[in-house]
C-alpha cells in the first residue's frame, strides 16, 4: 500500500468538494419543479491521489473503514464505481504522462470527509466530485465542470434511484443554483447576504428511501401530489425573487410553508419537527427540513445576531451538531 522506494518521484494531487443544503424545493424537484440549493463550505470531502509502488488502485477511506484494492470491491460499490467511471470515461483519453492504473506504478486514493453521511448535506455527491476532480487531474486530464457533473449524475443514478441532479450540480459548480431537472443550469446571486443555521438530528436517513416512498405515494395519489409539487414550485420561484432582490427576511414564511408541504409528503419526522419548532421559538424567521428528510438536517433562517442563540436552542432540543452559514 504505497510502500515507496527511496528516490521514487511522487505525484500528489488534491481536490475537495463542499457539502450542500437545499433551501427550497426538495422532492418536488424530482418531478420537474424548480429548487434552490447552495454549497456549504464549512464541511467538505478531501481527496488525495498519489502514485504508489504497490500495483493496482488502493483506496483508503478511514471514515467508513475502507482500505481496499479497487478490483476487490463489488462493481456497484459507491466509491469503486466512481473510480471505474473515471478510469473508463470517454472524456478521458490515455494520459501522455504515463501515469495511470495500468502501468508500473499503482495509485493510492485517500478520502477524508467532515460531511455526515445520509444527512441531507450531499456527502455522496461530494465524495464523487472530489474523487473525479483529483483522479482526472492526477491522470493529467482535468475534466470540465460539465463533464464532472455528468459523471457524478450517472453515479447518483446508480445509487439513488431517480435523483433530480440538484446535489451533483450545486456541489460540482460550488455556487448557489436554481435548478430545474433537464434544463440548463442557472446560478443566482443574493442581493443581500443572509444567515442560515443548520441543525442535524443525527439520524441517518438515506435519500433513496424517502424519494422511493414519495414516488409510491405519488403513483397512488397523483393529483394530490402534483398539487403539492405545484405549491412548492411557486415557493421556489418566489424565494429566488426575494433572494435576488435583497429581501431575504421574506424567506422565513416561505420556509415554514415549504416545511408544511414536506410534512404532507410524509418526509418529515418527529425529530425534524422538534428542531424546526425549537428554531422558530428561539426567534428564527422560518425553518424547514432540508434534503431527503425523515432524519438528517433542518435549516433555519435567522438574523445574524441571533444565529448563536438559535444554534444553542437547537442543541438543547436534541441537535447533534449545528452549523452557521452565510449565504452570499
Ligand atoms: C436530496 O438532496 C434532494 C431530493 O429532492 C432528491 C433529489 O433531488 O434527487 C430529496
Amino acid at each position: 500500500m504505497g510502500s515507496r522506494r527511496p528516490g521514487d518521484l511522487l505525484f500528489l494531487v488534491k481536490a475537495s468538494a463542499p457539502g450542500k443544503i437545499i433551501l427550497f424545493g426538495e422532492h418536488a424537484v424530482v418531478y420537474g419543479r424548480p429548487a434552490l440549493a447552495v454549497p456549504v463550505n464549512q464541511v467538505q470531502v478531501d481527496v488525495e491521489v498519489l502514485n504508489s509502488s504497490a500495483q493496482g488502485v488502493w483506496i483508503h477511506a478511514p471514515i467508513i473503514d475502507l482500505h481496499a484494492e479497487l478490483s476487490t470491491l463489488p462493481p456497484d460499490h459507491p466509491i469503486g464505481s466512481v473510480i471505474l467511471k473515471v478510469l473508463s470515461s470517454p472524456f478521458l483519453p490515455p494520459s501522455p504522462s504515463g501515469r495511470g492504473a495500468g502501468g508500473e506504478d499503482g495509485i493510492e486514493i485517500r478520502i477524508s470527509s467532515t460531511i455526515p453521511v445520509a444527512s441531507g448535506l450531499g456527502s455522496g455527491a461530494a465524495v464523487s466530485v472530489a474523487i473525479i476532480c483529483a483522479l482526472s487531474s492526477f491522470l493529467n486530464r482535468p475534466l470540465t465542470n460539465e463533464q464532472i457533473n455528468e459523471l457524478v449524475f450517472e453515479t447518483e443514478k446508480l445509487h439513488h434511484g431517480t435523483p433530480s441532479g440538484i446535489d451533483n450540480t450545486v456541489i460540482t459548480y460550488n455556487m448557489p443554483v436554481y435548478y430545474i431537472k433537464g434544463k440548463p443550469i442557472e446560478t443566482f446571486k443574493p442581493g443581500k447576504p443572509f444567515t442560515i443555521v443548520i441543525g442535524d438530528t443525527g439520524i441517518p436517513a438515506p435519500t433513496k428511501e424517502s424519494v422511493g416512498d414519495v414516488r409510491r405515494l405519488w403513483l397512488r395519489d397523483t393529483n394530490r401530489f402534483e398539487t403539492l409539487f405545484n405549491e412548492v414550485a411557486q415557493i421556489s420561484t418566489m424565494a429566488r425573487h426575494f433572494i435576488e432582490t435583497g429581501r431575504p427576511e421574506l424567506l422565513g414564511e416561505l420556509m415554514d410553508h415549504n416545511h408544511e408541504l414536506l410534512q404532507q409528503m410524509t418526509v418529515s419526522s418527529p425529530e425534524l419537527d422538534a428542531l424546526v419548532h425549537a428554531a422558530r421559538k428561539a426567534g428564527a424567521l422560518g425553518a424547514k427540513l432540508s434534503g431527503g428528510g425523515r432524519g438528517g438536517n433542518m435549516i433555519a433562517l435567522v438574523e445574524q445576531a441571533r444565529a448563536e442563540s438559535v444554534a444553542q436552542a437547537l442543541q438543547s432540543a436534541g441537535a447533534k451538531r449545528t452549523i452557521i452559514t452565510e449565504i452570499k
